[in-house]
Parts: structure tokens; C-alpha cells; sequence
């Protein structure tokens, strides 16, 4: 059976773009609520594979999206160099904060061993899902992993880790090129047990000058495309380097990906002029949007399939569905995105 979104990633222009939703599998399903409140811990919940699998299935039964994203988060990484992580309730995700010094002890340990069963969950997927469901399996990029690890966690402008880069550029280095090497070899497993497309999630590629850019967003996802192919992994990847703006140009020309998934503040005109002819796109729906329904989201869901009509095109949103977002607007989206409303 032919797989839409593959097709798209490999240059096809469909008459409706496929669709599917970051962060689709999460709290605005009450069905998600129900499996997710059997597991206290979220990093127990990410390492049981038939629980995260199910999880992952929900929004495909509910909504028929045409591409399903491996349950698991982007911070199961750093716990492969040996950095704990937990989760608490409304305040997000918590480590150890790290420092240059640390740095200088960090090592890489048993990846396959420590993240085997998001293995297991992908497994378990490529046997489950319907056979025109696109399975994606992701890593987070290694300056967003890097900046939860060193500030300890989520931050208002990542202070510490965007001064780490000018004052311990070793150690940034350092820390990236291991998150890298630890990805890849993540993202090796998940494409061996079933993933179709790899996904690697930048949420912090804005706001800094373009040397920078380069160093920390640019040569690292560059080092993760290409010790996949090294591997022998052929698989499209999505490349996601949110709020990054006119540095989308040089990450689309120089980090080797295949696409590239644009948040909801990059111009589409913009994009559509100044991305790689021929280079799919995926998004850029509000998130906001969403959340807010009605004649809005027809309008805005209709203005992005015409701005990307003549491009492969992925229908998305610029960034992760929030859990306020009433499931009836999720329908109407679909629907629209069809052609069936
Ligand atoms: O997209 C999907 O449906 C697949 C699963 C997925 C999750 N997180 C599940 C999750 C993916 C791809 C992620 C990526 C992720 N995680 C990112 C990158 C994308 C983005 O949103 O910028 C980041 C930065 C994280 C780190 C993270 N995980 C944070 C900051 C939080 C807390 C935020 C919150 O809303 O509480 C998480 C937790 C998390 N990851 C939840 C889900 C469904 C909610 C926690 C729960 O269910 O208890």
C-alpha cells in the first residue's frame, strides 16, 4: 500500500496534503488521560512500550491522521550519558544542571541497553499500525537536549547554556558532538525496529547570532545526517528548527535533511521563496488557532494548503497541540484539510 507521506517526502505534490499533529498523542484525549494516569512517572510511562504504544495509536483511531509519532520524549537522551531525569506535575521537566566541569566527565553508555524499549514501542507499532500510517520516530536536536541538561531544565531564555557556548566553546562542543553520537545511535535502533521517517526536534533554534547558529544547531544535526547514512540508514529526515527565521535558508542547504518542518512565525511567502525548490515543507498552522476553532481555523488551514500548493506539502501545526485544545476542533482541522467540510 502507498504511504502519502512518504510519497510527499520523496517530492510528490498530492491534490490534499497528508496531516498529522506534533504532540498528537497527549492530554487534550481523554483517552491518553485514562492510560497515562496508570504510570505516575512520565519517563516510566515513556519506557513502557505497550502503554506508549497504545498512546500513539489513539489519535490514528480517533482522527485517521496519516502519520503516527513514536510516544517518548526528547529528554530520554541524556539519561544515556548517565544524567537522571523526572518529571514533576505542572512544573515540567527536571536534571541536574549541568556545568563546563561536568562536561569534561561526560560519557556515552549503553544506548541501546538504556533506551531499548522505545525500541520495543516502535516494534510493536510497525506491526499495529494501519498500512497507509507513516511511522515517524524522533530524537530531540542536540542544542535543545543540550539546553534542558544545563540549565537544569526548561528556562526563560536558556541563559546559561547560550553563555556556556561563548565561554566554554570546548565544552559545548564537547556536549554536543556526544548528544550527536548518542542520537544517532538512538535513532539507528528506532529506524531497525520499523520507523519510515526520523524527526529531530530543535524547539530552541531561536534567537542567536548566526556564527553561533552554526556551531550549535547547523554542524550537530549535520553530524546526525550524516552518521545515519554512515550507518546505512536511508531514511527521509524531518528536520525541525523551530524559531530560526531566515536561518532556516542555511539549515535547509547545509544540514542535509530532507525536509523541513517550519513553525507558525516563519513567513510562508518567505519560505516558499527562499527554501530549496522542491524541498518538501511541513506546518505552520498556530497552534492558538487550533485552540481557538471556527471560521479562524477554516481560514488560516486554508490560506497554508494554498501558500504550499505548489511544493510537497505535510499538513501540520507550527509546533506542539496544547492540552486545552477541544477534540472537535481536531475533527474540523482534519475535515478541512481533506476537502470533506
Ligand atoms: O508528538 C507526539 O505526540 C509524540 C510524543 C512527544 C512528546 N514530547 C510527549 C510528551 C514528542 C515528540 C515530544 C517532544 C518534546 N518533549 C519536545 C520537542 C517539541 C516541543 O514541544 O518543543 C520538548 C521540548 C520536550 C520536553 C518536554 N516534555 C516538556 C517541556 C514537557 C512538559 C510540558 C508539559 O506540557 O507539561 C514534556 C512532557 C510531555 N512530553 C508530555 C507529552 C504528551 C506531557 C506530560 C504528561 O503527559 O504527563
Amino acid at each position: 500500500m502507498s504511504k502519502i507521506v512518504l510519497d510527499v517526502l520523496s517530492g510528490v505534490i498530492p491534490q490534499r496534503p497528508p496531516v498529522w499533529l506534533m504532540r498528537q498523542a497527549g492530554r487534550y484525549l481523554p483517552e491518553y488521560r485514562q492510560v497515562r494516569a496508570t504510570t505516575n512517572s512520565f519517563i516510566e510511562f515513556c519506557l513502557s512500550p505497550e502503554k506508549a504504544a497504545e498512546v500513539t495509536l489513539q489519535p490514528i483511531d480517533r482522527f485517521g491522521f496519516d502519520a503516527a509519532i513514536l510516544f517518548a520524549d526528547i529528554l530520554l537522551i541524556p539519561m544515556t550519558l548517565d544524567r537522571r531525569v523526572w518529571f514533576e506535575a505542572g512544573e515540567g521537566p527536571k536534571l541536574d544542571p549541568l556545568s563546563a566541569d561536568d562536561i569534561a566527565d561526560l560519557e556515552i553508555g549503553d544506548v541501546e541497553a538504556i533506551l531499548g524499549p522505545v525500541g520495543e514501542t516502535v516494534s510493536i507499532l510497525s506491526r499495529q499500525l494501519p498500512g497507509q500510517t507513516t511511522l515517524i520516530g524522533f530524537a530531540g536536536s542536540p542544542w535543545t537536549v543540550a539546553t534542558y541538561m544545563i540549565e537544569g531544565g526548561g528556562s526563560k531564555d536558556r541563559w546559561n547554556a547560550r553563555r556556556m557556548y561563548w565561554q566554554h566553546p570546548e565544552a559545548m562542543e564537547k556536549l554536543l558532538d556526544l548528544l550527536a553520537d548518542a542520537t544517532i545511535r538512538y535513532l539507528v535502533m528506532q529506524a531497525n525496529a520499523g520507523a519510515e521517517v526520523l524527526k529531530l526536534f530543535d524547539s530552541w533554534a531561536e534567537g542567536m547570532p548566526p556564527r553561533m547558529f552554526n556551531d550549535v544547531v547547523i554542524r550537530p544535526t549535520k553530524r546526525i545526517v550524516d552518521g545515519l547514512k554512515h550507518a546505512g540508514i536511508d531514511l527521509p529526515v524531518i528536520g525541525f528548527p523551530k524559531g530560526a527565521g531566515t536561518s532556516y535558508r542555511a539549515y535547509a542547504e547545509q544540514t542535509g535533511v530532507t525536509a523541513l518542518a517550519l513553525d507558525h512565525g516563519l513567513d510562508a511567502g518567505w519560505a516558499t521563496a527562499n527554501l530549496p525548490a522542491g524541498m518538501p515543507l511541513q506546518g505552520q498552522l498556530d497552534p492558538a488557532v487550533l485552540g481557538a476553532g471556527g471560521k479562524e481555523l477554516d481560514a488560516e488551514t486554508d490560506r497554508i494548503i494554498s501558500a504550499f500548493s505548489n511544493r510537497p506539502h505535510i499538513f501540520n501545526l507550527g509546533h506542539g497541540i496544547t492540552p486545552d485544545v477541544p477534540v472537535d476542533h481536531v475533527h474540523r482541522l482534519v475535515k478541512r484539510v481533506r476537502g470533506t467540510s
